[in-house]
């Protein structure tokens, strides 16, 4: 007779649809190597705690060995009427040792066994997007640092505003994704805590360790309340929270990638194999993956929020709403790793057009600041040198010219500074040196400025601190 998952107590089959329904071993089968890491641990703590016999325990490693190895090889049959990972494993290792596989599952429970799979693998997964993130972080340092000095219009409004170096730039993203690297740090701390022990949700009556199960699975500590530990599902929400903010991070780098690529701007160009072109345009040439990863982040912010959703309304312990954890939980998981993957190869491979920056920060009046804080050192109150610049770009703006290419009396005409009061000295041809974009760069050399000189030291400093 076939042996059915469940038990005597049931004296009707499912139906192959509610069989299907429940099932979740066609996505939790990813968790199979935590689920067998898991048992291990569990049996050697049994078997130390003389709960089973250490020939059953070297039953149950013989057993999961050979279940390793069928896995490996593709040949081992996962079957739909087992519903998830768990009972799949279980029933083959009773297959292939016998008893001992049955008694494998003394003291524990698929729900603290379920909340430990996810946290092996989240663990992992995290310690692997750590090294992703600081892959990319290398990736954006190394341009910087090789336009330390390039200068491009920084922008407010989308409208130029001053000048800064294309190095600078990039290190911001550098600091939002190494403030993404530490959100992923800390998460790991809450991940990295064994709710087996737990059971069902009220701990068991063998006398298990739960220390020494914690130690062998190198998690940090025992969780603390076996309700809480089967039920609670935050330390994945957290992740999602940190990868969603990780994700508007790329989506905002991705924006500025596909401005500068498009000939308005014209500031970058990408490698063709991140690009696509059209079916039907013959000349295009589309920034797809930046297009794609914005759009995907639009995919985990949605798995974050249904994370929350799915655990709002539910009561202690565990529930079998917590199946569905899993897909959003992957799925952020593979979004976030393939997108820093490419990102870190795009990025690298970014060619630089200095010279449309250049002409675009020298179109947008961007050393007009520098104008007025020059006055400002010769005497004039900022309101007062505010206003003057701004008849001087007005000017400017009328006669087809750049603030750098006025000569001294131009300058003294745009000023209006007879109107304001003050005496045309104030515009000597010193003055002018503060209207070069390489002078408004220098300028501001400061801990977190453009100048740089700044940007090189902050090369530098992130280096050390990532030991990149
Ligand atoms: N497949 C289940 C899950 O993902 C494992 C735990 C099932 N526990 C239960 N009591 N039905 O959550």
């Amino acid at each position: 007779k076939k042996q059915e998952a469940w038990s005597a107590r049931f004296n009707e089959p499912m139906s192959e649809l509610v069989k299907r329904y429940t099932a979740s071993v066609f996505f939790d089968k990813r968790l199979a190597q935590f689920d067998i890491q898991g048992s291990l641990a569990h049996a050697t703590m049994l078997a130390e705690a003389k709960v089973i016999s250490p020939q059953d325990l070297a039953s149950i490693e013989r057993g999961m060995a050979q279940i390793r190895q069928e896995m490996a090889d593709g040949e081992f049959q996962w079957q739909l009427d087992l519903e998830d990972v768990h009972l799949n494993i279980e029933r083959r290792l009773t297959e292939i040792v016998g008893d001992a596989g049955k008694r494998l599952h003394t003291g524990r429970s698929r729900n603290d066994q379920v909340a430990t799979d996810i946290r092996l693998f989240l663990r992992h997964e995290v310690d692997r997007i750590q090294g992703l993130l600081r892959t990319m972080i290398k990736s954006l340092v190394d341009v910087a640092d090789r336009h330390v000095d390039t200068v491009m219009p920084g922008f407010t409004h989308l409208q130029v505003a001053q000048p800064v170096t294309f190095g600078h730039h990039l290190l911001a993203y550098a600091e939002m994704f190494e403030r993404d690297l530490e959100r992923m740090q800390d998460c790991r701390k809450r991940i990295n805590r064994l709710p087996l022990g737990a059971a069902a949700l009220a701990g068991t009556t063998f006398p298990i360790n739960r220390h020494r199960t914690a130690q062998l699975l190198g998690f940090d500590e025992p969780t603390r309340n076996s309700l809480d530990s089967v039920s609670d599902r935050d330390f994945a929400i957290e992740f999602c929270a940190a990868a969603s903010l990780l994700m508007m991070h790329v989506s905002r780098l991705s924006e500025e990638l596909i401005l500068w690529m498009s000939p308005r701007f014209g500031f970058i160009d990408l490698p063709d194999r991140f690009c696509t072109g059209s079916s039907i345009m013959p000349q295009k040439k589309n920034p797809d993956v930046p297009e794609l990863a914005r759009g995907k982040t639009g995919r985990v912010y949605g798995h974050l929020s249904g994370l929350l959703t799915l655990m709002k309304g539910q009561p202690l312990a565990y529930n079998k709403d917590n199946q569905e954890d899993k897909e959003p939980l992957f799925d952020t998981v593979d979004t976030v790793v393939d997108t820093l993957t490419i990102f870190a190869e795009m990025i690298d491979g970014v060619r630089v057009k200095p010279d449309n920056m250049r002409r675009a920060t020298l179109e947008g009046y961007a050393t007009a600041t520098d104008l007025a804080d020059a006055l400002v050192k010769k005497g004039m109150p900022f309101r007062d040198a505010h206003e003057a610049v701004a008849r001087a770009v007005r000017y400017c703006d009328e006669h087809g010219l750049g603030l750098e290419q006025l000569t001294v009396e131009q300058l003294q005409e745009a000023l209006h500074l007879g109107e304001l009061g003050y005496g045309d000295e104030l515009v000597n041809p010193e003055l002018l040196g503060v209207l070069t974009l390489e002078g408004s760069l220098k300028a501001r050399n400061h801990i977190g400025g453009t100048a740089p000189e700044q940007v090189k030291q902050a090369v530098a400093a992130t280096r050390l601190r990532l030991k990149l």
